[in-house]
């Protein structure tokens, strides 16, 4: 059969709302036109983020129930710790309430002033945890992914000669650590390739540096590796995991993607030393390290979606379903950033809307126009995310896992296409309000005529 289903069966429902497009008209108008600012209820599809808003199984719902919630030495975090070291390997297994948690300890112990870490892309809150600790986050992407109509199977890559460079002129005593973000969210949610991640361990060790995987989306990036990397096309996604993380000698990881939890993290090492200073700072402002600032039942639900979504069914249909949205709009002349990533498409609104400037920001433009015409939610990554940062100007489609089905999808297909068909009429936007930091979460906008 050539059909890809997905791989569940639906038990427990939540109602979806329809509302009228003059009731889109007049919350937008109250929100400022920040899709932010408008309340979940009134949001048709959303494919804001896929973080914390996947659906859990009934096996995660069922170990939740045995959720230990002892202050200390929980069974809970035992059963969470035997399923991080089996998959990864790392000698210390750290509990944090999401991966910024995990980043802001990791920076802490690890950066300072004159520091700086390298990263294929720094995701927004990793690039600010390496900042706000003195340091300079440097992104070295692989230069394939400057253009978003390259089709290589790998752009989530570093960049191997420029990592070698950096090193030389800067110094590896000035750099604490390397970092593979996997896939490259910021970067298009592309996959690294094993080769990659071998060739940047190889150079990171030769002098001294350790490497650390940013692993949000370590299962979702396996199944790339699978699927695209010829080596590993009979392994196991858990397998192939596995090398990834025993090449690295940490991570960071947000159990809100790739562990279908609703909340939670860990930060692992292989450092004794650091492994101390952590948790002293856990303690300090998450909690105790059985727990970092979780219930024990959210422990629970992460150590059983860490093995879920590793089933190569699953992996399968998330790969694929993301790839159908993309490739239906891509295929009526929508430009998306190629080849379609894992966890979301981003449509290259510079491209499509040619008519609306930068400092109009025509992601935006897009993201507020999708709402109106059908109660899509959607996020601008562009110049109102970056300023004059912003390489391109992009509106990301996340996809939640396990939470849309096929339906939903081909809705969204037909309002993205709707909507290109009549983009001549779209207008930009300006800034009435805007905040000193992080911007995008509650400027508000008027809309050009
Ligand atoms: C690549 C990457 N790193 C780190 C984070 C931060 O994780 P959290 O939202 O759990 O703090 C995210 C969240 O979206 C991410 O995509």
């Amino acid at each position: 059969m050539k059909t890809i289903i997905e791989p569940f069966r639906i038990k427990s429902v939540e109602p979806l709302h329809h509302n009228s497009r003059e009731e889109r008209e007049r919350l937008l108008e109250r929100a400022g036109y920040n899709l932010f600012l408008i309340d979940a209820k009134d949001i048709l599809i959303d494919l804001l983020t896929d973080s914390g808003t996947s659906a859990m199984s009934t096996g995660q719902w069922a170990a939740m129930m045995r959720g230990d919630e002892s202050y200390a030495g929980s069974e809970s975090f035992y059963r969470l710790k035997r399923a991080v070291e089996d998959l990864t390997g790392f000698r210390h297994v750290i509990p944090t309430h999401q991966g910024r948690a995990a980043e802001r300890i990791l920076f802490h112990v690890t950066c300072g002033p004159g520091k700086l870490v390298p990263n294929n892309t720094h995701f927004d809150t990793t690039r600010a945890n390496v900042e706000s600790n003195g340091a300079r986050a440097v992104d070295l992407p692989c230069p394939e992914a400057a253009d978003t109509q390259a089709r290589g199977p790998f752009k989530g890559n570093m960049d191997v000669a420029a990592l070698e460079r950096l090193i030389e002129t800067e110094g590896a005593a000035r750099i604490p650590l390397v970092m593979i973000t996997v896939t490259n969210n910021s970067g298009g949610g592309q996959p690294v390739s094993l080769a990659n991640i071998e060739a940047v361990k190889a150079v990171a060790s030769r002098h001294g540096i350790p490497l650390y995987l940013d692993a949000c989306r370590f299962a979702e990036n396996a199944w790339f590796i699978l699927q695209r990397e010829a080596p590993y096309a009979d392994w196991t996604p858990k397998q192939i995991a596995q090398k990834m993380f025993r090449l690295a000698d940490g991570c960071t990881f947000s159990a809100k993607k790739d562990a279908f939890a609703n909340i939670g993290g860990f930060l692992c090492t292989n450092d004794d030393r650091l492994a101390e200073l952590e948790k002293d700072l856990l303690i300090l402002t998450e909690g105790f390290p059985t727990y970092g600032g979780l219930a024990g039942r959210d422990l629970e639900a992460i150590a059983v979606g860490l093995e879920e979504v590793l089933d190569a069914d699953y992996l399968r249909y998330r790969i694929v379903s993301t790839e159908y949205l993309g490739r239906h709009i891509a295929g009526a002349g929508v430009p998306i950033v190629e080849p379609p990533g894992g966890h979301a498409i981003y449509i290259d609104a510079g491209r499509m809307l040619p008519h609306i400037p930068g400092r109009r920001f025509p992601g935006q433009a897009l993201a507020v126009e999708l709402y109106r015409h059908a109660g899509i939610r959607s996020v601008e990554i562009g110049s109102l995310m970056f300023g004059d940062k912003a390489q391109h100007e992009l509106l990301r489609l996340a996809i939640p896992r396990r939470v849309y089905t096929q339906s939903h999808i081909d809705y969204v297909v037909e309002a993205i296409l709707e909507v290109n068909a009549r983009k001549e009429e779209i207008r930009g936007l300006e800034i009435v309000s805007e905040p000193p930091f992080l911007r995008h979460f509650s400027a508000r906008f008027r809309m050009l005529h």
